[in-house]
Order: C-alpha cells, then structure tokens, then sequence
C-alpha cells in the first residue's frame, strides 16, 4: 500500500485501495459495531476518520486506544458518509506504534491558550497550533518567494556580533562556558568572559551588515533570528523573535513604504491562496472577520502620515491617554492602537519621526529635525515594521553618531560604504512573530513562535 500524507490523500479526490496512512490519535468513539478513530499527521486541519471494525484482531485493543496515541493504518479510502468529511479510510489492518495514557496532558476538551503554553513541547499536536505553524512555514517560504522572485540577494548575516544596531543597549551577552568545570551549577562562575577576548552579544538586528551586502548586490534580504534583552512583560515583546530585513541600494522612503507594501499583500495572498482551511480556523475560532480583513488587505494602499501629523490627529481626538504626547516623544501602545483602530481604521505609515527618537543610521531631513524613517502601525497589533531611509553623507552621519554617543571606532567597516561608493539606499525590517499576530488573529506573540522566549521561558 502506498504512504502518504492525510492532507495528500484526501486531496487526492478519488477512492483507492491500499493506503497507508500514520499519525496521532486525536479521538476514539466506539459505536455499537464499528470504532471510529480520528488521526491526524498535521498536514491538514481536521485529519481524517478512520474506520475499525470487529473483523480486524485488535478490535478490542483499538477501542481502548487513548488520546496521543501513535499509529499506523492500512486500508482504502473510501467515500464518508458521514457529513463534513468526503473520505476516510476503512482500516485493514492497524498497528499501535507509540501508547498514549490518560496522564497525556491534551485531551480532547477545548484547553486554554495559558494552559497549552504550559506545554509548548506538545501544544502542536492540536488544532489551534497545527494551524499556527503550517501558516509560520508557508509564510517562511512566501517570504523568500516575495524576494527571489524579484532578484534580491538573500544574505545570511552573523548572529554573535559587537555591533549594537539599533543603539538601544537591548544587547544579549556572549560569554564561553569554561571547559575545566563540567557541571553545571548554581552562579556564573563556570563563564569565562567574553568571546575570546572580545565584547560581543546576539544581534539586535542584521541591518548594518545588511547595508554592506546592498552596497555590493543592489537588493538584499535577510530572514534569521534577533534578539532583544528588553524585560518586558506584553504580549508583543519577545527576547527572541525573527525578523526580515530587506535593504535597496538607489532607493529613497517612498520606494521603501512600496516594498513594504507590495511584500505584504503578497504574503496575504500567499495565505489566503495556500491556507484557506486553516484561515478559515482563525476566522471561526479566533478573529471574526479575519478573512475579510485579509482581502482587503491584499488590495489596499496603506495610508501615510507624517509622525507631526499622527500627533496632532491624536491631540485633535481628545482621547484621554494615560501618557499624553508632546511632539518629541515616542508614540506608545495606546497612541498607536487609538491611530490605526479608530483614527485610520487600518494600517498606517508613520514618517519622519523627530530624529532624537531613531536611530542613528537614518537619513537626516532637510529641515535638520525629523528624519526619513516609516513604521507601519496595524490595528491591535501596533508596529510591525521599522524602517528607513539610512543617512549616505559622511560628515552628517559622522555627527549623529557623535550626538547619540556611537563609536566611530568601532563602526569603521560600516562607515568604510560611505567613504568609498556612497548612494542612497533604504531598507526595514519586519517582525515575522508581529505579522503573524496580524493574519491569524492570536493576541500572544508567545502564541505564534514555537518555544517562545520571553524573561522567565526559557525551559523548553
Ligand atoms: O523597529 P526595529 O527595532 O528596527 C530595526 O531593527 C531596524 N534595524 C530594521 C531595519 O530597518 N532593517 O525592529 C523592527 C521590527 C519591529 O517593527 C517589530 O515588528 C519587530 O521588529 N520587533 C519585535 N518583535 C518582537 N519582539 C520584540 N522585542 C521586537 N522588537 C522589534
Ligand atoms: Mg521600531
């Protein structure tokens, strides 16, 4: 009998004989004369039904089958009549390859997200999460499509580096444990310092290395993990998070806010043509309106606003903030949700922020206040992307840096591109984990990455 995914077999639209199918128990439901088991591999949502009846010799043993289970059926695949389902298979024979107790944390009863996060090494196993990470993977590869497709270099940049990017002393530390005291204990003091000798940590963001490529390649994008040590407790922060960071040499702002644009109506597009049923999952269970949300979405032009007019429009509302705005402060979570949930009603371009507020790569105004960056904001979820045009002139970014405290000496190979070849280019970076937020509906950033790492999580 021929092998296959449960997502391929049922996809395959005709009956056969000889099938093998294997997976995870999700239900058994003994009937009178037959046992119904619903198994799943994670190829699709619902799995398939499969049908035991009393002719095969662990019948008995079958019935008893619990939740978690792993197993192996042979059969054909046969019309269902049962409604909902178009196939399943009529077992001929199954083996049990792993037993499963009633100890197994994930039965059938709906579980809260809390509780499954308490379980993160089994949580995939059930609907919600199965949905979650088939749309993470299918996004992974629309986002290396999106750029491919449009010949953009994709470039893997370091994740041990000495560059604090972003200047926000967010910096995860890089030391070596030493080898001459094996066991792990209580205390630091089996670290030795630093990466042979120098000061390093995990990346905050590929960006600066990024720029490098751009200034060789033209168009470059990298995907990879950064890390952040903010501590902090919301639902859209993590200490490990990935991000996608395209970089355009010959580009200004605006050509940025396109790619932006045009890179996230394609994912939309990506996902509501390759996910359907699991989009459909979120739309009932999650997120009502999703779908809809969705196709507009991979249509629209997003609004922009300058950072000066988001603030008036803001002050203008009269909404009583907990942290009032002043022109010159950063915007918050409740400015941001109150700007796009009821001021836009959609996702918005914020531009030309006040340039002590970003970081020191962005490329300075003409008025010598506000510099050439864009976020763009989305309802509930807030920023999802930061970005810029990066500052190309020599002498002015020499003095941003000298302003916001950043070594020359230890950025001479970045300043190295504005010394020799010089032009204006632009790039952002989009938080994977933020965007996933946005298509599924899920309100826990530890909601849409595997084993999330958050101050406190760090066990599975
Ligand atoms: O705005 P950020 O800090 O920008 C940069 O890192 C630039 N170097 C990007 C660039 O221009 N190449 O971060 C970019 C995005 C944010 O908009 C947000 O979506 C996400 O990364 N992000 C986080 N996501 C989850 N947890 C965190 N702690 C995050 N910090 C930023
Ligand atoms: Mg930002």
């Amino acid at each position: 009998s021929a092998k296959m995914r449960i997502a391929a077999a049922l996809a395959s639209a005709a009956a056969r004989d000889g099938v093998l199918l294997q997976g995870w128990v999700r239900t058994v439901r003994r009937a009178k004369e037959v046992t119904f088991i619903a198994l799943n591999d994670g190829s699709c949502l619902d799995g398939i039904q499969v049908v035991i009846e009393p002719s095969l010799a662990n019948f008995a043993e079958l019935g008893r089958l619990g939740t978690g289970a792993c197993i192996e059926a042979r059969g054909d695949l046969v019309p269902s009549p049962a409604s909902g389902q178009q196939w399943e298979l009529r077992a001929r024979e199954v083996r049990v390859l792993g037993e499963a107790d009633g100890d197994y944390p994930l039965q059938k009863k709906r579980h809260t997200l809390e509780y499954l996060r308490s379980i993160a090494h089994l949580r995939p196993r059930s609907n919600t999460f199965g949905a979650v990470f088939r749309l993470r993977s299918a996004l992974s590869f629309a986002v290396h499509r999106f750029f491919q497709e449009r010949g953009f270099l994709c470039v893997h940049t370091p994740i041990i580096t000495a560059n604090d990017c972003e200047g926000a002393g967010e910096m995860f530390r890089v030391t070596t444990l030493d080898p001459r005291r094996p066991p792990l204990e209580k205390g630091d003091v089996l670290w030795k310092d630093d990466f042979f000798g120098e000061k390093t940590g995990l990346t905050v963001s590929g960006q600066l290395e990024g720029e490098l490529f751009a200034m060789a390649f033209s168009d470059i994008y990298t995907f990879g993990p950064t890390f952040r040590a903010e501590n902090s407790h919301t639902s859209r922060h993590a200490s490990e998070f990935w991000m996608i960071e395209p970089e355009m040499a010959f580009a200004d702002l605006a050509a940025d806010c396109r790619l932006a644009e045009d890179f996230l109506r394609f994912l939309v597009r990506y996902a509501l043509e390759h996910c359907g049923a699991d989009l459909a999952f979120f739309n009932e269970r999650v997120e009502p309106g999703l779908i809809a949300k969705l196709e507009t979405l991979a249509e629209a032009t997003f609004e922009t606003l300058s950072y000066g007019e988001a603030v008036a429009a803001l002050k203008r509302s009269g909404h009583p903030f907990e942290f009032p705005l002043e022109w010159g402060l950063d915007l918050q979570s409740e400015h941001e949700r109150y700007l796009t949930e009821t001021i836009i009603g959609g996702p918005v371009f914020v531009t030309d922020y006040p340039e002590g507020i970003k970081a020191f790569y962005m490329r300075l105004n003409d008025d010598g206040r506000t510099v050439a960056a864009m976020d763009l904001l989305v309802p509930r979820v807030g920023e999802i992307i930061g970005g810029s045009q990066r500052e190309e002139r020599m002498p002015v970014l020499l003095e941003r840096m000298k302003g916001k405290g950043v070594s020359e000496a230890s950025l001479g190979w970045y300043l190295d591109t504005r010394r020799w070849g010089s032009c204006p280019h632009a790039g952002f970076g989009l938080g994977f984990e933020r965007f996933l937020m946005y298509v599924t509906g899920m309100e826990n950033i530890r909601d849409v990455i595997p084993f999330p790492r958050t101050p406190g999580n760090a066990r599975f």
